[in-house]
């Protein structure tokens, strides 16, 4: 195969990307979007704070636009996200009593996984709700306010709201196994028993160049064998900026275990990239000096991790 998602399509996975609808107008964006990627995730545009910015107000403009552009060329959209503390519009924020924010929390869900019915493979339904370094709970307005029950009523709502779609958990830094991922599973399992409608977990895995985990597929595995699909849905592997010969070889030696951990498992169902090129990733917005994080150079130009995640798969 010559491209990521004839490869992936031949592994029975889909190979994606975020993307953004401000950066549709760009001829070289959508081409390297439409030739290698065959599933498409909103970068922000289904965010809270942009879907209901305020009370029982939705706007869908440019998630329409981007779902629209995924389907006239036959890719699957992964939902992101319905509940998260990030993004989250301060009317939210300022929200006090449990069955008020119930009710806000399911009316979002409802108004919005709603609205998408039909067209979403999979929705990101809860989005980072743990700390790192414990299994504890992320402190947030819907964790303070709602209590640990947040999370499935949240998936209840979801299931409600599109049956077809598959329901997935997501956090980043548990790509491997440490006390924050043990958290998660201990969730999902919990759900699995208690018949709380879960699907999937996400794993981002928003990476660092020399320093992945090891156990990323015994990871994957342990999740699979709970009976959940398992997805990494925004991957990308950051290094010290300016690049190098010698550390774009080892982002290609770490695009390459990351891919072949998901292909092993029959579980992991796709891969996605956060961003089509790193141009536009927000990697250096947020991690000081960091960058080059993905698999097309600031031109388009393939890096030596595009070549490599092409073998892997
Ligand atoms: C990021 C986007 O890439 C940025 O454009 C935005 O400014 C902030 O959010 N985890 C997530 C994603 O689940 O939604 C985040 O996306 C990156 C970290």
């Amino acid at each position: 195969a010559s491209t990521l998602k004839e490869a992936a399509a031949a592994k029975g996975i889909v190979f994606g990307t975020a993307a953004a609808q401000s950066h549709m107008g760009e001829s070289a964006y959508v081409s390297t979007l439409n030739r290698e990627f065959n599933q498409l995730t909103p970068e922000n545009e289904m965010k809270w704070e942009t879907t209901e910015p305020s009370r029982n107000s939705f706007n869908y403009g440019a998630a329409d636009q981007l779902v629209g552009h995924a389907q006239s060329q036959g890719m699957a959209v992964r939902g992101h996200t319905l509940v998260w503390h990030s993004q989250l519009p301060d009317w939210v924020e300022g929200i006090s009593s449990r069955t008020e924010l119930l009710d806000v929390m399911r009316n979002h869900i409802s108004n919005v996984a709603g609205h998408f019915r039909g067209d979403i493979d999979y929705w990101d339904v809860v989005n980072e709700a743990f700390q790192d370094g414990s299994g504890a709970r992320r402190d947030t307005v819907f964790q303070r306010v709602i209590g640990d029950d947040y999370i499935e009523e949240a998936f209840r709502a979801a299931r409600a709201a599109d049956p077809g779609a598959e329901l997935c958990y997501n956090d980043y830094n548990i790509d491997g196994r440490n006390a924050k991922s043990d958290a998660v599973y201990a969730m999902v399992q919990d759900f699995k028993r208690r018949g709380v409608p879960i699907d999937c977990v996400g794993l981002q895995a928003h990476l660092i160049v020399g320093s992945l985990p090891g156990d990323i597929q015994a990871n994957i595995q342990r999740f699979a064998d709970l009976g959940v699909n398992v997805y990494i849905t925004e991957l990308d592997i950051r290094m010290q900026t300016p690049p190098n010969s010698q550390k774009l070889a080892q982002q290609a030696s770490d695009y390459r275990a990351v891919t072949s951990a998901c292909v092993a498992v029959a579980a992991c169902k796709g891969i996605t990239v956060w961003g089509v090129t790193d141009k536009y990733s927000w990697v250096p917005d947020v991690f000081e000096g960091e960058g080059a994080a993905l698999l097309f150079d600031d031109d388009y130009n393939k890096k030596p991790a595009y070549d490599a995640t092409l073998e892997a798969l």
